[in-house]
C-alpha cells in the first residue's frame, strides 16, 4: 500500500510549529518527516527564501516526500535524524539552523501497514524496524537477546510486570523457531500474562518495548539532543513532540541540564569554574487539547517542549 491510502493527522501541529518561531529566510529542518504534515505547515510559514531540510529512516516516507513535495526551499535526506551534524556539515551548515522540529516515533502508516510489523492486531512479518534496510528485525533481534536482556527491555522500556515469565517464553519459543509473526508473539504474551486488563491488550507493553529496542529509539534521541547543540544557530529553537515517558524523561532532563550553569568542581566548597547554560527553556510542557485527542486519539500521550539555543 501506498503511504498516501494511510490517515495521517500531525500531532500538536499549531503548538510545535510556534515553538519554532519561524523567521521566514531561515533554515529549519523537521527530523521527522513521516508523511510531511509538519513540513507542509513549516514552508507554509517561510518565506521564498527559507529552506527546510527533512529527515527520514523510513525508505517509503523518502518515496513520498520525492513524489509529493515539489518545492525548491524543501530537501529530504534519508537517514537516521542521529547523524544530523553530518547532514549540516555536508552541507555548510553547522550552528546555522534556526529551528529543529521532532515528532518522535512511528507515524500512523508505518503503524498501519501490517506488513511492518509494528501492531499486535495485525498479522505480519515480526520486524518494527523504521528502517527496514538496517539494523535486526524484531525477530532477528529476539533470537539473538539473552534471556536476562530481554526481561530488562521488557521492565524498563514497557514497564511490563509480568517481564520475567514473558522473556522466558519468548525465548522457549524463538528457539524452537515458533515466533514469526505479530500475531504470534501477541498471542503468547497473552497466554503468557496471568492478569489481563479489560482496557490494554496484554501485547501493548512488549511490542513497545521490543520496538524501543530493536529502534534504538532512547539512544537516537539523547545522540541528536547532543548533537542538535552544534547544528542550531543562537537563538535556534528546539521544538520535541515525545509519545512515552522515557522519551519525554530523556528531553526534560537534556533540556534542564543545559539550561543550568554548571559547577565543573562540584565537590568543592567554594566556585572555582563553572560552565554557562547553552540552552533557554521556553515555556512550559504542552499537550494536545481534548479536542485534538478526540479527532486523533493517537495523539493521547503526547508531550511537546521547546527550548531555545543560547
Ligand atoms: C510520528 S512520525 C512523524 C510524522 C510527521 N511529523 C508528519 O506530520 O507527517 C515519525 C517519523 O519519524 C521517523 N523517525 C523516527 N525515528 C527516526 C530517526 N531516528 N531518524 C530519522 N527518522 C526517524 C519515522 O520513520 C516516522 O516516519
Amino acid at each position: 500500500m501506498s503511504g498516501s491510502e494511510f490517515n495521517h493527522y500531525s500531532v500538536l501541529l499549531k503548538e510545535s510549529l510556534d515553538g519554532l518561531n519561524i523567521k521566514p529566510d531561515g533554515f529549519y529542518i523537521d527530523g521527522t518527516f513521516g508523511r510531511g504534515g509538519h513540513s507542509r505547515a513549516i514552508l507554509e510559514r517561510l518565506g521564498p527564501n527559507g529552506h527546510l531540510l527533512a529527515i527520514d529512516q523510513d525508505p517509503e516516507a523518502i518515496a513520498y516526500a520525492n513524489d509529493q513535495i515539489k518545492d525548491p526551499r524543501f530537501e529530504i535526506q534519508y537517514g537516521s535524524f542521529e547523524d544530523i551534524t553530518a547532514y549540516c556539515a555536508a552541507r555548510g551548515l553547522v550552528g546555522k539552523i534556526d529551528g529543529l522540529l521532532l515528532d518522535l516515533g512511528v507515524s500512523s502508516p508505518q503503524l498501519d501497514d501490517a506488513e511492518r510489523g509494528f501492531s499486535f492486531m495485525r498479522e505480519g512479518p515480526l520486524d518494527m524496524r523504521m528502517n527496514p534496510e538496517a539494523g535486526l528485525s524484531a525477530k532477528e533481534w529476539l533470537e539473538q537477546v539473552d534471556e536476562k536482556t530481554l526481561k530488562l527491555v521488557l521492565q524498563n522500556y514497557g514497564e511490563e510486570r509480568f517481564s520475567g515469565r514473558i522473556a522466558r517464553v519468548i525465548k522457549e519459543e524463538s528457539a524452537k523457531g515458533a515466533l514469526n509473526t505479530t500475531l504470534d508473539l501477541a498471542e503468547l504474551v497473552k497466554k503468557a500474562s496471568p492478569k489481563i486488563d479489560k482496557n490494554k491488550h496484554p501485547a501493548t507493553r512488549t511490542f513497545q518495548a521490543i520496538r524501543i529496542a530493536v529502534n534504538r529509539e532512547l539512544d537516537v534521541l539523547k545522540n541528536v539532543l547532543e548533537a542538535s547543540m552544534e547544528v542550531l544557530a543562537p537563538d535556534g529553537r528546539l521544538s520535541v513532540i515525545s509519545f512515552h515517558s522515557l522519551e519525554d524523561r530523556i528531553a526534560k532532563v537534556f533540556i534542564r541540564d543545559q539550561s543550568k550553569i554548571k559547577d565543573l568542581f562540584p565537590d568543592s566548597p567554594i566556585l572555582i569554574e563553572v560552565v554557562e547554560p547553552i540552552l533557554r527553556r521556553v515555556g512550559k510542557p504542552i499537550f494536545p487539547s481534548k479536542e485534538e485527542c478526540q479527532v486523533n486519539p493517537r495523539s493521547r500521550s503526547a508531550v511537546l517542549r521547546i527550548a531555545e539555543k543560547i
